[in-house]
């Protein structure tokens, strides 16, 4: 079939590079000139494991092409997927829309021949019927264009993965016509015996917020727990395990620790929280604002653990910060709780030096003021305190030993409780974690260099004993 796929960021980019690779043939089309060139030289403009491969196959097959063109765009395609960014609107909860209409608006007036357009992006309940009648005032007379939503699932990392192999489909669709065309679109999916759920419009765009909503309450559940497990003296790993043998809960997404950031959970229950007080059932998705909070507490509890082990205030002291992506295997740094920690301690007067694998462009992007580090050594040479912030592999893999060398001072703050604790505590580091309990005694900071011989690039300023050991792990 003869595809296009407007908007080529995380989502589109790889659905268009998926699309062509199953066999159709595929325009994709963006107003960002650069990425267009970038894509059609077989570079991603962003980093995704696997894309460059699935991209190139694409490329090579002659099956995918780019272009900046809506009318180029509506000449070609049978289905045209929406797939442009819906942000959270700027002073509000809601989400905003416009990219979404500017795709309506630029395209529908070009068409010539019968279509059906496919939104994917994530929007509020009622946006297709919004969009039909948007687009009933732009069709060319006797072009029969009709609309569906086809939410996407997919987490940034595991893309190409989510893409070929979603664990379901979901179209919401009007009319039996655009469920075959969908159908016929996912043809190999389905022969693959991916589950396909054939609905309404509402519904559809319900699965998307409602699922993104569900996920992000697991998460903010367990941090909730990880405070309690603090007060308690308990270690929310261990509840986390022994509550995931129960297989009505499971173990996914109960990884406690800093919390969820990214472009999608974050502004997702925030547009679903407006759009239900819209609906007039705001009371029935209120949990949704604590949710919210609890996730932006880890933030503020991981500063406030940080600022203890260096005595009580940043200023003076140089901070290491491990992981600058809302999440691994991602360039992505929106709403990055790892940046969000970062850029607090550096207001409050911390010499940071942040080190990322793949997210250091776009984080100095965001935040030019923060110094960035090319490798993890050089971050946490001279450092009073490492905070690991996004779980990279290589983090784990770090010798804390080594890591011992270069610090002013051997203090952690694994906010991912990812790193393995006792190595680094018999090592001779401090670790804090958000949510599990320490050894009984804790060792006692090192000056000037410690018992491993910690050198330093500068004088290590010591921190108050006393702060340090008053919020010693239970
Ligand atoms: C999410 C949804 O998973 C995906 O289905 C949807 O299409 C888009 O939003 P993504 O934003 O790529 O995908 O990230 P995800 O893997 O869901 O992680 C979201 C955030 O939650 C990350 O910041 C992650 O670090 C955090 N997280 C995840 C936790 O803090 N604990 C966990 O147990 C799991």
């Amino acid at each position: 079939m003869r595809l296009t796929v407007i908007g080529t960021g995380y989502l589109g980019a790889v659905h268009a590079a998926c699309m062509a690779d199953i066999g159709h043939e595929v325009l994709g089309v963006d107003v960002d000139a650069e990425k267009i060139r970038a894509l059609t030289e077989g570079r991603p403009p962003f980093f995704e494991p696997g894309l460059d491969e699935v991209l190139t196959r694409a490329l090579d097959s002659g099956r995918l092409r780019f272009s900046t063109s809506l009318s180029e765009a509506a000449a070609f395609g049978e289905v045209h997927f929406v797939c442009v960014g819906t942000p959270q609107q700027a002073g509000s909860d809601a989400a905003d829309l416009r990219h979404v209409d500017a795709v309506i608006d630029g395209l529908v007036p070009h068409l010539s021949s019968p279509c059906l357009i496919v939104g994917k992006s994530t929007v509020p309940v009622g946006t297709t019927p919004r969009i039909a009648a948007r687009l009933r005032g732009l069709a060319p007379e006797g072009v029969d264009v009709e609309v569906a939503w086809n939410p996407e699932f997919l987490r940034e990392g595991f893309a190409v993965e989510d893409t070929l192999r979603p664990d379901r489909l979901v179209a919401g669709v009007t009319s039996p016509r655009a469920d075959g065309i969908l159908r016929e679109v996912y043809a190999p999916m389905l022969d693959a015996g991916i589950p396909y759920i054939s609905t309404d419009p509402a519904t559809a765009e319900l699965v998307k917020v409602a699922a993104n909503s569900f996920l992000a309450t697991k998460i903010s559940f367990i941090n909730a727990m990880a405070e309690v497990c603090d007060a308690a003296g308990a270690d929310v790993s261990t509840l986390a395990d022994a509550l995931g043998h129960d297989t009505r809960i499971g173990r996914r997404f109960l990884n406690a620790g800093l919390g969820f950031g990214g472009g999608c959970l974050p502004k997702d229950i925030r547009a679903f929280t407006a759009r239900a007080r819209e609906l007039g059932v705001g009371e029935a998705v209120s949990f949704l604002r604590q949710v919210d909070d609890i996730n932006l507490r880890q933030r503020l509890r991981t500063v406030a653990i940080a600022r203890d082990l260096v005595g009580g205030a940043f200023s003076g002291h140089r901070i290491a910060v491990l992981g600058a992506t809302f999440k691994p295997n991602s360039d992505d740094v929106r709403d990055s709780p790892a940046l969000a920690v970062a850029a607090a301690v550096h207001r409050e007067g911390g010499e940071v030096r942040v080190h990322d694998p793949e997210g250091i462009y776009n984080a100095h992007l965001a935040h030019p003021e923060l110094r960035y580090e090319d490798d993890v050594l050089t971050a946490c040479r001279g450092a009073d305190v490492v905070l690991h912030l996004t779980e990279w592999s290589q983090y784990r893999e770090a010798d804390p030993v080594k890591l011992a060398r270069v610090v002013c001072a051997p203090r952690l703050v694994d906010a991912r409780n990812n790193l393995d604790a006792g190595l680094w505590r018999s090592a001779g580091w401090t670790v804090r974690t958000l949510g599990r309990p320490g050894p009984a005694t804790v060792p006692a900071p090192q000056r000037g260099g410690g018992a491993l011989g910690h050198s330093s690039a500068r004088g290590c300023a010591a921190p108050a004993e006393g702060a340090v050991l008053s919020r010693a792990p239970k």
